[in-house]
């Protein structure tokens, strides 16, 4: 599926869109240029699913979790990872069972370790926003 996105709202409607009926545990990379718009993207859909509050790019933290209502929202930035063995340490076996979602921004630095993607995003830079190009693998 390929949309083009005109602004950050499209974007974060995009993000929700995307998590509407998503059945979990559910891993979604997000692939693209710094400041494509994946944080953005993951803004929406935490939006979506109940959370109110702020939502932080994980840059420097690796990984922020959320704990909603009925699910558990990880979400990975591995911008600045140095090892993917530092995964190990933020419990990343955790974050693909039962009630959760699990978004990673720059996945490509986290092989082998972080679980294998249900859902690609890949967002490109197009002169009218952005193009979203979205792959479901299903499970
Ligand atoms: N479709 C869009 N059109 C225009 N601006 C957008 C769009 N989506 C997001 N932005 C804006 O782009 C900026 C960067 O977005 P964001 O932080 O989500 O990028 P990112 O891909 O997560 O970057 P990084 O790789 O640095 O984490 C923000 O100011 C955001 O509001
Ligand atoms: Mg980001």
């Amino acid at each position: 599926m390929t949309q083009i996105v005109t602004s950050s709202e499209a974007m974060e409607a995009a993000g929700a869109a995307l998590v509407k009926n998503l059945a979990t545990p559910a891993v979604i990379y997000l692939r693209g240029d710094l400041g494509a718009g994946k944080t953005t993207l993951v803004r929406g859909a935490l939006r979506q699913l109940g959370h109110s509050g702020l939502v932080k790019s994980p840059t420097f933290t690796l990984v922020e979790s959320y704990s909603l209502s009925d699910i558990e929202v990880y979400h990975l930035d591995l911008y600045r990872i140095s090892d993917p063995e530092e995964l190990e340490y933020i419990g990343i076996r955790e974050f693909n069972s039962g009630s959760t979602l699990c978004f990673i921004e720059w996945p490509d630095l986290g092989a082998p370790l972080i679980p294998n993607a249900n859902i690609e995003v890949k967002i490109e830079y197009v002169t009218e926003g952005r193009r979203l190009i979205v792959e479901d693998h299903k499970r």
